[in-house]
């Protein structure tokens, strides 16, 4: 009897490794840890028992009680890495932040986008069509001299044309005054000017703009708004070659269903000169309030450029020849978008502004 104390060791160790295994958490670990393998263990009284053996015997019973020993404490030592990194896992969980869940409580943050009637998003749509059709984009000064806005293009002094633009003036000085542009036309001038300087005629620009008129705002006008100058030099251009132009133009950005159509009209820099006007997009040509009416909207002027301008930045009238139009951004953007009223561009009423993001 006294030399089998270890009789059923292989079932203790099996006992003692399924009780670890069994373990669910640190605590549980370090609360069981005298029991499995201190000094109150299976193992340490079976350690006591040995003394009752031979020198021998104690021997190979020592080394076998050791070796269990060994494979308990092993044990032990994995699950406890295994139950630390669990608690490790545990707390990175508890400590996890949603930013989802932040975004989802909390304050939204909207993106902002382009102003659908300024230059943003309809002024780059415009430059698009024209750059497509052969057009460079150009642009100029807003504040510009009485010769520039006025004079070189075929509007003296006191010429009763002047009052066609209700025009804002910084200046009135003599023998010049100084004004904010009240049309996209002074950079025509500057343009053709330049390519005179430079020998680098024909010319085929767009220049878009802000523009100002003195004007109380309504539906269809504002104070402050925006135009797109086109200007065409070059050899044997004829009022076909600006029909065309204004068409291609109108069906690209507005569609194949939108009519446009030149009326008589008078600009002292353009002969002949017309009204550009296109099928009215909020009745589709039916007559509403937008465009009083009639199913047309004035977009803007056009014309074949007056040979007096041609004179004024010395071009040769008898070599070249070309064509000029101008309309409003705003206007397009009204028209494009179907928007009644077109003060509601300048509101900054949010709501409005969210419908074109
Ligand atoms: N500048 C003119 C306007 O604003 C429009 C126009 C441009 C007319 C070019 C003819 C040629 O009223």
């Amino acid at each position: 009897m006294s030399d089998e104390p270890l009789a059923h060791l292989d079932t203790h160790v099996e006992e003692l490794l399924a009780a670890v295994e069994a373990l669910n958490s640190l605590e549980e670990l370090i609360a069981s840890e005298p029991s499995l393998v201190g000094k109150r263990s299976v193992l340490s009284s079976l350690q006591k028992s040995l003394g009752s053996l031979s020198p021998e015997e104690r021997r190979d019973a020592g080394a076998r009680l050791q070796e269990a020993r060994r494979r308990v404490d092993e044990a032990l030592r994995v699950r406890r890495v295994a139950l630390e990194q669990a608690a490790r896992d545990a707390e990175l969980a508890a400590d996890y932040l949603d930013l989802g869940d932040v975004v989802a409580g909390g304050v939204e943050v909207p993106l902002g986008v382009g102003h659908p009637g300024i230059v943003a998003l309809t002024q780059y749509a415009l430059e698009e069509v024209f750059v497509g059709m052969g057009f460079r984009v150009e642009d100029g000064p807003e504040v510009e001299s009485d010769w520039y806005n006025f004079e070189a293009l075929n509007i003296p002094p006191a010429h009763p044309a002047r009052g066609m633009w209700d025009t804002f003036y910084l200046e009135l000085g003599e023998p010049e005054s100084v004004v904010l542009r009240t049309h996209t036309s002074p950079t025509q001038i500057h343009l053709m000017e330049r390519a005179v300087a430079e020998n680098s005629l024909p010319l085929h620009a767009v220049m878009p703009g802000r523009c100002y008129r003195r004007d109380t705002p309504d539906a269809r006008h504002l104070a402050s708004f925006h135009q797109i100058e086109g200007i065409v030099v070059d050899r044997g251009i004829t009022f076909a070659d600006l029909a065309g132009t204004i068409d291609t133009f109108t069906r690209a950005y507005f569609g194949p269903d939108i009519d446009s159509r030149l009326r008589p009209g008078y600009f002292p820099f353009t002969e002949p000169s017309a009204e550009f006007e296109i099928t009215c997009t909020l009745c589709r040509g039916e007559g509403c309030r937008t465009c009083s009416q009639t199913g047309w909207i004035e977009l803007g002027g056009c014309g074949m450029i007056d040979p007096a301008v041609f004179d004024a930045v010395g071009i040769d009238a008898g070599e070249w020849s070309g064509f000029a139009f101008g309309f409003g951004i705003d206007r397009c953007a009204q028209m494009r978008h179907e928007i009644a009223d077109m003060r509601a561009l300048i509101e900054n009423d949010v709501r409005f502004l969210r419908q074109f993001s």
